[in-house]
């Protein structure tokens, strides 16, 4: 090892994103520091690299002429600067960083999984005690379980403006509901005008206002299916899309979707050769939940074409496009539709006011069936968050509020990859997504997150285990982390506790 010291100056000489960590720059320059920092910089740069065995005590302790204390001061600085990591009685073993971990794994098998009616239950049942459990918590110290920006990331005080000179300018808009189904035509005119900044051109009338994007799948499903239709999902998948297919009696047929491509278009064709009863399709193309993923043109119009050729619903869950790093550039589905196949639906619900609970859609041809649907279910959205709505989205502001919540995202994202870097377990995956509100983890098998989300809890940090988005039981080592919280020394030791606990679990 005393190579390192002696060409110390090109490790020390590191690119700029390289700098240790902001808390070892307040503290005074020990002896034990140094060689900590010696060490550090020689990991950066990758003299030593990720898994290497890190010199023992006893050999820092003669290669530096340093005292006992002193080596063992560096193992443990460096220990928790999350570069380094003692395995027991084995040594200390270098850490991978964030922007060399590897992404999470591809789908072993591109077959549908079709769960018996036992397991889908059982999944049901396993979203509801997590939620459970949460609502019984209330309030979390941390909440890395919930994939939504943190209030501040909104500017509740222009919507606050906008919604009183609104109440002033039409002082009966709390006092009258139309009494057939109706979509206001200021907010049909809004989203219309707003679907075509992204490739789509829907005609106003064809615009249906919904309660979320959650609304609108439930609509879609009931206008589209009876009990026991298969509706093919992404496996895994948004957990409230498994909720809406089973209140329905329905049977999900699980899709396995890539971590970076999402749904398999493979693996959809065989469901749509084999499954005369599939009725319908879900698919979430961009920044697909939990996984991250985005799917490639030519995978959407390959999706879009095979659904329509078998004359089965493709409903697109669009709620993260503007979620993307460059979301100018990416198409939803329903760009490639020409007969009406695609349900579009998406919502303002995570990007722009969440308060306002406002979703919409654009059913294809099943538009005057969801009209019906929607007005039995719940009669009409409001009209004050549709006007809201209307003279909001698409302006300046709105989209300045975008751009802002994107470059906001991409730090915590990046805060977040670090942090697993620094204290989850050797053998740690992570797919890191090209944006969004969340990550997707992939820990050592032998980690159980089911065990981690009770542990977490305890201490009021909630997370989102893998099992809550799949009935295969292939994600019980996996966990979806919300990076929707500003990344605050509260966050930092929240994803530390979450290192240790993991570490425990691999200990016994
Ligand atoms: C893929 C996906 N669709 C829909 C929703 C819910 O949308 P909304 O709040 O607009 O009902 C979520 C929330 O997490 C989601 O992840």
């Amino acid at each position: 090892m005393d190579h390192l010291f002696s060409t110390g100056t090109d490790v020390l000489d590191l690119p700029a994103h390289a700098t240790p960590a902001p808390e070892d720059e307040r503290l005074p320059r020990h002896l034990y520091q140094r060689w900590a920092d010696h060490y550090a910089n020689a990991i950066r740069a990758n003299v030593l690299g990720p898994h290497e065995r890190m010199p023992s005590v006893r050999e820092i302790r003669e290669r530096h002429d340093v005292s006992h204390t002193t080596a063992l001061q560096v193992l443990r600085e460096l220990e928790s600067r999350g570069l380094i990591e003692a395995r027991a009685r084995v040594g200390y073993f270098v850490r991978t960083q964030a922007s060399a971990m590897p992404a999470a794994r591809e789908p072993q098998k591109l077959v549908p999984f079709d769960a018996d009616s036992g397991s889908f239950q059982r999944i049901g049942e396993r979203i509801a005690t997590y939620l459970n459990k949460a609502r019984l918590v209330g309030e979390f110290k941390v909440d890395l379980g919930s994939a939504m920006p943190a209030p501040e990331l909104f500017d509740a005080s222009f919507l606050n403006r906008h919604a009183i000179a609104l109440l002033r300018e039409q002082p009966d808009l709390l006092v009258r509901a139309p009494s057939a189904p109706f979509t206001h035509p200021e907010f049909q005119a809004a989203m219309s005008r707003y679907a075509l900044s992204f490739g789509l051109t829907i005609a106003p009338s064809g615009i249906t206002a919904t309660m979320g994007n959650s609304e609108a799948m439930n609509i879609s499903l009931d206008a589209l299916t009876q009990p026991g239709d298969v509706v093919a999902i992404e496996s895994p998948t948004f957990y409230g899309i498994v909720q809406a297919v089973q209140a329905r009696g329905l049977r999900a047929l699980e899709i396995p979707s890539s971590p970076h491509t999402g749904m398999s278009p493979e693996a959809l064709e065989l469901a749509l050769r084999n499954y005369p009863e599939l009725k319908a399709v879900v698919v979430v193309p961009h920044l697909q939940m939990p996984l991250g993923a985005t799917m490639p043109d030519s995978h959407k119009e390959r999706i879009v074409q095979m659904c329509s050729r078998h004359g089965v619903a493709l409903i697109e869950d669009d709620i993260y496009r503007e979620f993307m790093e460059d979301p100018g550039v990416h198409r939803p589905c329903r760009a490639w539709d020409s007969d009406g196949t695609v349900i579009y639906c998406a919502s303002l619900s995570k990007s722009f006011a969440p308060g306002l609970r406002l979703g919409w859609m654009n059913a294809g041809r099943w538009h005057e069936r969801v009209q019906m649907v929607k007005f039995s279910r719940s009669r009409n959205m409001p009209m004050w968050p549709q006007l809201l709505g209307a003279r909001t989205i698409g302006s300046p502001f709105h989209l300045r509020h975008l751009a802002r919540l994107r470059q906001h995202l991409h730090r915590q994202r990046e805060q977040a990859a670090q942090a697993v870097a620094r204290h989850f377990p050797i053998g740690t995956r992570m797919s890191l997504p090209r944006g969004g509100l969340s990550i997707w983890v992939e820990l050592p098998p032998a980690v159980n997150t089911a065990r981690l989300y009770d542990e977490a809890l305890a201490l009021g940090i909630r997370i989102a285990p893998g099992d809550m988005f799949s009935s295969t039981d292939e994600y019980g080592h996996f966990l979806r982390l919300s990076c929707g919280l500003p990344f605050t020394p509260v966050v930092e030791d929240a994803y530390r506790t979450l290192g240790r606990m993991m570490h425990a679990q691999l200990d016994h």
